[in-house]
């Protein structure tokens, strides 16, 4: 089977390197690290019609979509009109991810437990409903409804910071267009675990749960990020929770898909908080998660090629083997980010990396032939053992021989399971 995966992050290098153990894989743009497990050929994410080329000429059977945008966009609609087997929404599907008063609406149709909510496209109404909940007890979360790269949800702790997040998206317009809808909801109050589940039109099957850490700095503190690290398997999360889950939120929601004429072929990533002991759905993305991806790759045997490829064609999905062991992934990340930082500075890998450890690259380029930074994140230092400490003391031990200028990375990964 030749496999093309498109997108050049550290989900895309974990997702290359597990498929290319059972099939051939190009990369497209893919980066520096992917290009050792793979072959990568400069076609932009964007470019439709250059990946239909590359399709055509180098006989691709099956195109595996990393990121969101191109999903949103309709490339999987534009490929599958053209005949090629593609894992990934369409742009209908995609909406579940690209709006959330859109998702939010079809979690209500489909019966899944979420947080109460009301969208708004006016800001006196919307604090008005703040101002609701902040009277029943409830402090508010406040919501741009369109892509604002993961930083539009405001966890309010005062009235005060709901309105002024309500202003600042709806009047500011701090994320452009994206919040000219606000989504206003009910807190929860929980820890949170998300499901990556490869959904083929009703059937699904869904891969080990890996816990994510999004802040910055250690003790969860800090700015937001897109993940600093990840591990797996999660002892909170266990599998009746798991059965819970995938009962309340993935099997409704892929069949109501299915009534409104959304056959849905991909990644359906569930993300939940679990209040009371019940796992509440928060929201969906259409694709898989970064750096769960990477803590989850390494945990799989064989198998991932054909239920993607199942999905794909919309058959039943084959489970895919999962294997007994624990895996950790530290995220090395450039001086600045998640604010401004510097790309281009030369990285120093480790002369040896132990056989237990992958460094997938989420932000590399090669510089003037020298490996260099391209990206916030750069690095995901991923190492697999018997025992979760095992794992992580090998992930940190790489992590700790990494040099680059500005290098910062979180010292608690899986230090403090929920
Ligand atoms: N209703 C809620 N109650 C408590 N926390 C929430 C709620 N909704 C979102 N959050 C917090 O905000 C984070 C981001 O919200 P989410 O809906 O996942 O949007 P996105 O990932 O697009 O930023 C969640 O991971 C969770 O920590
Ligand atoms: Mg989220």
């Amino acid at each position: 089977m030749r496999i093309l995966v498109i997108g050049s992050g550290g989900r895309e290098h974990a997702l290359a390197w597990k498929l290319s153990q059972e099939a051939e894989v190009i990369v497209a743009p893919g980066n520096a690290g992917i290009a050792e497990d793979a072959e990568c050929v400069e076609v932009r994410t964007g470019d439709s019609q250059g990946i239909l080329d590359l399709c055509r000429s180098r006989f691709v059977d099956l195109v595996v979509v990393g990121p969101e945008d191109p999903l949103v966009a309709g490339l999987a609609d534009f490929l599958r009109a053209n005949g090629v087997a593609v894992y990934g929404p369409g742009k209908d599907g995609a909406q579940l991810e690209a709006s959330k008063s859109f998702s939010k609406d079809l979690m209500i149709q489909a019966g899944v437990p979420t947080a109460q909510f009301e969208a708004f496209k006016d800001a006196t109404k919307a604090k008005a409903f703040a101002k609701s909940l902040a009277d029943s007890g409830s402090m508010p979360v406040i919501k741009a409804s369109g892509n604002a790269l993961g930083k539009g949800v405001v966890v309010a702790n005062t009235l005060d910071e709901a309105e002024e997040a309500i202003d600042s998206m709806m009047l500011d317009r701090e994320f452009g267009e994206a919040g000219s809808t606000v989504v206003v909801e009910e807190r929860l109050l929980g820890y949170e675990f998300s499901l990556l589940s490869i959904c083929s039109g009703t059937d699904f099957y869904s891969l080990p749960v890996a816990q994510d850490y999004k802040r910055v700095l250690d003790g969860d503190r800090g700015p937001n990020t897109g993940g600093m690290g990840a591990y797996s398997p999660v002892a909170a999360v266990p599998t009746n929770l798991v059965r819970e889950a995938e009962e309340s939120a993935v099997r409704p929601m892929l069949a109501h898909l299915q009534s409104l004429g959304i056959d849905y072929r991909g990644t359906l990533f569930s993300g939940f908080m679990v209040q009371n002991g019940k796992p509440i759905c928060l929201e969906y993305n259409v694709r898989f998660g970064d750096p769960e991806t990477q803590s989850v790759m390494r945990r799989l045997g064989l198998g991932l090629s054909t239920a993607l490829m199942a999905a794909a064609v919309g058959d039943p999905i084959p489970p895919v083997e999962v294997l007994d062991n624990y895996s950790v992934t530290v995220v090395v990340a450039s001086g600045g980010y998640p604010g401004n930082y510097l790309k281009g500075v030369p990285i120093l890998l480790p002369e040896k990396i132990p056989a237990n450890v992958k460094v997938f690259h989420a932000g590399t380029a090669i510089k003037d032939g020298v490996l260099s930074s391209n990206g916030g994140r750069v690095l995901g230092v991923s190492a697999v053992g018997d025992t979760l400490e095992e794992a992580t003391a090998s992930a940190y031990e790489v992590c700790d021989q990494i040099e680059f200028e500005g290098k910062h990375y979180r010292r608690d990964i899986a230090a403090s399971p929920v």
